[in-house]
């Protein structure tokens, strides 16, 4: 796999030296996720209508995804302040979306990036659009900077239409200064270790006068 450093057995260790990486996934098949990012509903936990979810989670391996029975999705009021300790209801991802060859490529990253066992270590899918309009912009992070309260998270960026900002961050520590900063692009993604680096995305506006939207894939174990 190209790009992709291989973590030796002692991987905490090694990973403080990689917290945060980058590297790019074939474009290929992004374009065929857009109908499942069309149809999803809105996300009723934020003040706003700019952003779209889903959210499931499976035990793999990725070719072979097998899904958890649905749970409501709650973060600790410690790395969420707007909706922390609150049970979410999202609504489940679709199969098809599990089996199109683009999500499979992005779980399979995301595990094989981690060296986790996808047998047996659970992950979490949360397929997510952004939209901004004339009329608004798109907040994708409205808690600000912060963690998503697991070990290891993966950002992929599957769609950008018509928009500009968005640029996603990568922090030490919430008062300082970011370690990474980028536009990602389609097929790019940053992993990130959970534990020890915070994130943030900046807010989303049309690029145009019409609607635009951010398509995300966020990968977290
Ligand atoms: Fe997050």
């Amino acid at each position: 796999m190209p790009n992709t450093p291989q973590f030796p057995a002692d991987f905490t260790y090694v990973f403080e030296a990689f917290e945060v990486l980058e590297s790019s996934l074939p474009t290929a098949g992004l374009d065929d996720l857009r109908p499942f990012y069309e149809r999803m509903p809105l996300d009723p936990y934020i003040t706003g209508k700019f952003r779209q979810r889903c959210f499931a989670h499976f035990i793999g391996p990725a070719d072979q995804l097998r899904r958890l029975p649905h749970m409501q999705f709650v973060q600790s009021k410690r790395v969420n302040h707007l909706v922390g300790d609150v049970r979410r209801e999202f609504a489940e991802i679709e199969d098809g979306f599990i089996a199109m060859p683009a999500v499979q490529t992005m779980v399979a990253r995301f595990t094989t990036f981690m060296g986790i066992d996808p047998q047996t270590r659970e992950i979490g899918v949360h397929q997510i659009r952004i939209l901004c309009s004339p009329e608004f912009s798109g907040t994708p992070a409205p808690e600000g900077i912060h963690q998503d309260g697991f070990d290891y998270i993966g950002l992929f960026c599957v769609a950008r239409h018509r928009i500009k900002g968005g640029t996603t961050r990568i922090y030490p520590a919430r008062d300082q200064p970011p370690l990474f900063s980028r536009v990602l692009l389609p097929g790019e993604v940053v992993f990130a270790n959970d534990r020890r680096v915070f994130h943030f995305a900046d807010k989303v506006e049309p690029s145009d006068n019409a609607p635009g939207y951010w398509d995300l894939l966020v990968i977290t174990a």
